[in-house]
């Protein structure tokens, strides 16, 4: 077998909650002064999941939908791995609950299982997929990568910043978007800015500053190693104008800003030969810059216009629906080709941040494909997202404080059915049918034509519900 060329992501497939709560309402709610949320974090709203979705339905929903939309044989994947931060079992891995999908189909012979760490795990999943294609280990098949999380914080004041979703991304070679050889960088540290001690808690321990610091930390040095890795490789200068567009990890789009800004501040210290009004940024204690308003303000001033061209795009997703931990980035990448044409996107290369706490971080590229044939189906497939965040469900604060109360309540007890009406979710939407007292889960899936609101035989109380909950379904 030669050597695979252009390895990457071949299509994405992305599950967004039915369900979101808007941040201007949330804010009210939350007694938090006016723009807080919606300026202060830029975000928009919140995608969640009712007591009825969990992290395995989220990502069957994801890997079926895939393989329905892509037509691809269930015996042709031969290795599919899970990037998730939502632990519903200590041992079983979510990837063996995707297997159903398979084994029914005679394809037992696939190799991966979950990766583990914070917003990185899906990172970690797709490199591994990839790594796999490129060595003596592959057999031709392709491979499917998972990142799925539902996002939920404690009261306070990193609730705002929770969210929920699943992309499955179809690895192989001749891909869409390859992924660029020998450009990948990567920092990994030992600290604890979020974390997850408590094991019968969804929530995490988070310190909110502490994380934001270590993540623009590693956005630094993630930046210089692909810098430096590119100057050997290639004897490339690399800078921000070497990216058409730049996606980073989103836990709100704020922070997205700030490091787009920060890139611009890194290339801005690179060149000593600009001398204008931001020369006074230049000597400051490195320590001191991720704290300093006037210089993080200066450089996002100087570094908008390029931002709205290269990285506001991508952020289509995750101002709409939050930070879904693993799948954040991946709903970035995934934005962007819903926000412009398949000629804007032809041939360029997008930049990725990847960061998740305690810590992993990896910076690393794709270049999209020249062909505009292979290109064009792989929008397509995306740009039913527009729609799909338009007409979601928008639930009020006070019902989604309700909802979150169950979850805490129920999410890992035995013996249960869940009380959210599967019958409100997205056609071809897994959920829980019961757990039982082992707290084995099964699950179905939603009709994949749309029987939302409709009882056999007839009509529902709530056929006026169509764009809003309905608190007492
Ligand atoms: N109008 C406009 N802006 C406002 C307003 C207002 N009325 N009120 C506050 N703001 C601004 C603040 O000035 C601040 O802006 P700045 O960041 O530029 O200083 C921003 O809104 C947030 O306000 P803070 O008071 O800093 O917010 P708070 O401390 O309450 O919480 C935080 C923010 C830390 C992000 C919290 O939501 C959190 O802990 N989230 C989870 C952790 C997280 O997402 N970390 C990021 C990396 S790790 C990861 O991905 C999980």
């Amino acid at each position: 077998m030669s050597w695979p060329e252009d390895v990457g992501i071949l299509a994405l497939e992305v599950y967004i909650p039915k369900t979101y709560v808007a941040h201007d309402e949330l804010e009210v709610f939350d007694g938090a002064s006016t723009g807080k949320y919606t300026i202060g974090l830029g975000q928009r709203g919140m995608g969640f999941c009712s007591d009825v979705e969990d992290i395995c339905s989220l990502s069957l929903t994801a890997v079926h939908g895939l393989m329905e939309r892509q037509n691809i044989s269930y015996s042709d994947i031969g290795h599919l791995q899970v990037g998730t931060e939502t632990i519903q079992d200590k041992s079983k891995a979510v990837k063996t609950v995707l297997m159903d999908l398979f084994v029914k189909h005679g394809n037992t012979d696939i190799e991966g299982v979950d990766c583990i760490n914070a917003c990185y795990g899906g990172t970690a999943a797709l490199f591994n997929a990839i790594n796999w294609i490129e060595s003596s280990s592959w057999d031709g098949r392709y491979a499917i990568v998972v990142a799925a999380d539902i996002a939920v914080y404690a009261s306070g004041p990193a609730r705002p910043t929770g969210g929920a979703g699943a992309v499955a991304m179809l690895i192989g070679a001749n891909a869409v978007l390859s992924i660029d050889r020998g450009l990948r960088s990567t920092y990994m540290a030992h600290v604890y800015d979020f974390y997850k001690p408590d094991l019968n808690s969804e929530y995490p321990r988070v310190n909110g500053k502490l994380s934001i610091q270590c993540f623009l930390k590693a956005l630094d040095v993630t930046y210089k190693g692909y810098k430096d890795k590119a100057a050997m490789k290639d004897n490339q200068d690399v800078d921000l104008s070497y990216f058409d567009f730049m996606t980073f990890h989103s836990p709100y789009c704020k922070l997205v800003q700030k490091s787009f800004a920060r890139l611009c501040y890194q290339d801005y210290l690179a060149d000593s030969t600009v001398t204008d009004k931001l020369e006074q940024f230049r000597h400051v204690a490195v320590e001191d810059t991720y704290i300093n308003r006037d210089l993080e303000r200066a450089f996002i001033s100087h570094s908008q216009e390029e931002f709205d061209r290269k990285t506001a795009p991508s952020l289509l997703i995750p101002k709409n629906v939050g930070n879904m931990y693993t799948a954040t980035l991946y709903s970035c990448i995934a934005s962007l080709f819903v926000n412009n044409s398949p000629e804007e996107m032809l041939g360029k290369r997008i930049g990725a941040f990847s960061y998740g706490s305690g810590l992993a971080a990896s910076m690393f590229s794709f270049t999209v494909t020249s062909d505009l044939d292979k290109l064009r189906p792989f929008c397509n497939d995306l740009s039913h997202l527009s729609h799909h965040l338009n007409n979601r469900i928008k639930v009020a604060p006070e019902d989604f404080e309700k909802m979150m109360k169950k979850r805490e309540q129920n999410h890992y007890l035995p013996n249960r059915t869940p009380s959210y009406p599967a019958n409100r979710l997205s056609q071809g939407t897994y959920h829980i049918v019961q757990v039982d007292e082992e707290h084995r889960r099964t699950y179905t899936r939603t009709s994949v034509l749309d029987t939302l609101h409709k009882a056999p035989g007839g009509t529902t109380n709530h056929d006026k519900c169509a764009a809003h909950y309905c608190p007492h379904m």
